[in-house]
């Protein structure tokens, strides 16, 4: 077992998640936090963000592994995405390297890093896959590119799971377009599995719920159908028409120095007609087997 695990993004959902769980498993957490003050536990916060040298190195001094899981996740420009997703990134694993005792160092990738032309956020991830790769040298660098992870603290996909479990659904793309998820908790338990393996593999992994071929439409609308045991109404939204409140959210979101979810890239990304994958590479490489089926997510109303 590591003794000191430095963790980025602590504050974020995914990250908050983890670092509950790692403290859970007696591990000293020190993370590294933007905001000032801290938490009632025993997480030890470091001040500073990906872009603080200084900051970082203290994060990483005697650490034994490195989970990096912050990012940027809106934007309102490639720069945005890439300054924190890539540059963040290299100059992470390059102060962990520097520090001498990080043995393993974990990238919270994205599915969308498999297609970097559909979006400033894939671009940048991808990117930084690549760049840490190079940086690492002796760190074993090992990546995981989760699809949508939704559960307790997501904000971003709550609100359609309630509108569906109220018997509406609200379809992007196409009709037989493949989407894949994956609990929060699941993917908590492949880092933890990824921790304590006696050496991290060098792979990049693909990690869903286990949904051979994912989920079109209509299997996600009569999972509901079953749950409620009434309708669920699939309401199509157009392309061209979230495309242009896309196009109109990011006029603003400059305007306003705002960081916008909804842009024409992330348009792309959400109509993307085959977000299936396959968790093969991360069973066989760490033994990790999600439990959470989307079905009894939403039975359990546990997102
Ligand atoms: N949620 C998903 O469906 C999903 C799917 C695949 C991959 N991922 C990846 O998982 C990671 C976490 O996602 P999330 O959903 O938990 O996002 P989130 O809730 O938005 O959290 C992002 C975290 O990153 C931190 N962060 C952002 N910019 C930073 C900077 N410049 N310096 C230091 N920290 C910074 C945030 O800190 P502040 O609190 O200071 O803002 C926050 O702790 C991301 O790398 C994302 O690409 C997410």
């Amino acid at each position: 077992m590591a003794r000191i695990v430095a963790l980025t993004g602590a504050t974020g959902f995914i990250g908050s998640v983890l670092r509950q769980r790692l403290l859970h498993l007696g591990v000293h957490v020190r993370a590294l936090s933007r905001h000032s003050g801290g938490s009632e536990d025993a997480t030890e916060w470091v001040h500073g963000g990906l872009g603080d040298i200084d900051a970082l190195d203290e994060l990483v001094a005697g650490a034994d592994a490195v989970i990096h899981c912050a990012g940027a996740v809106r934007g309102a420009s490639s720069d945005e995405f890439n300054q924190i997703n890539t540059e963040g990134s290299v100059r992470l694993i390059e102060s962990a390297r520097n520090a001498g005792t990080c043995e393993r160092f974990l990238l919270m990738s994205t599915l969308a890093a498999r297609y970097p032309g559909l979006s400033w956020y894939a671009s940048s991830k991808y990117a930084a896959e690549q760049q840490v790769r190079s940086a690492a040298r002796d760190v074993a660098v090992t990546i995981f590119r989760p699809t949508a992870v939704y559960g307790p603290g997501d904000r971003e996909m709550r609100p359609l799971f309630e509108w569906l479990l109220r018997g509406w659904l609200f379809t992007l793309g196409e009709s037989e377009s493949r989407l894949s998820f994956i609990h929060v908790e699941d993917l908590a338990n492949a880092v933890l599995k990824w921790l304590v393996a006696p050496e991290a593999p060098s792979g990049t992994y693909e990690l869903n719920d286990c949904q051979q071929g994912g989920y079109d439409w209509s299997s996600i609308a009569a999972i509901a159908a079953e749950i409620r045991n009434g309708p669920v109404h699939q309401l199509s939204i157009p392309t061209p028409l979230l495309r242009g409140l896309a196009w109109f959210n990011l006029y603003f979101s400059r305007l306003f120095h705002r960081a916008p979810m909804l842009t024409p890239a992330k348009v792309r990304e959400l109509t993307h007609s085959d977000w299936s994958c396959s968790n093969g590479p991360i069973q066989k490489a760490l033994g990790w087997e999600p439990q959470i089926l989307l079905s009894r997510a939403l039975q359990e109303r546990w997102f």
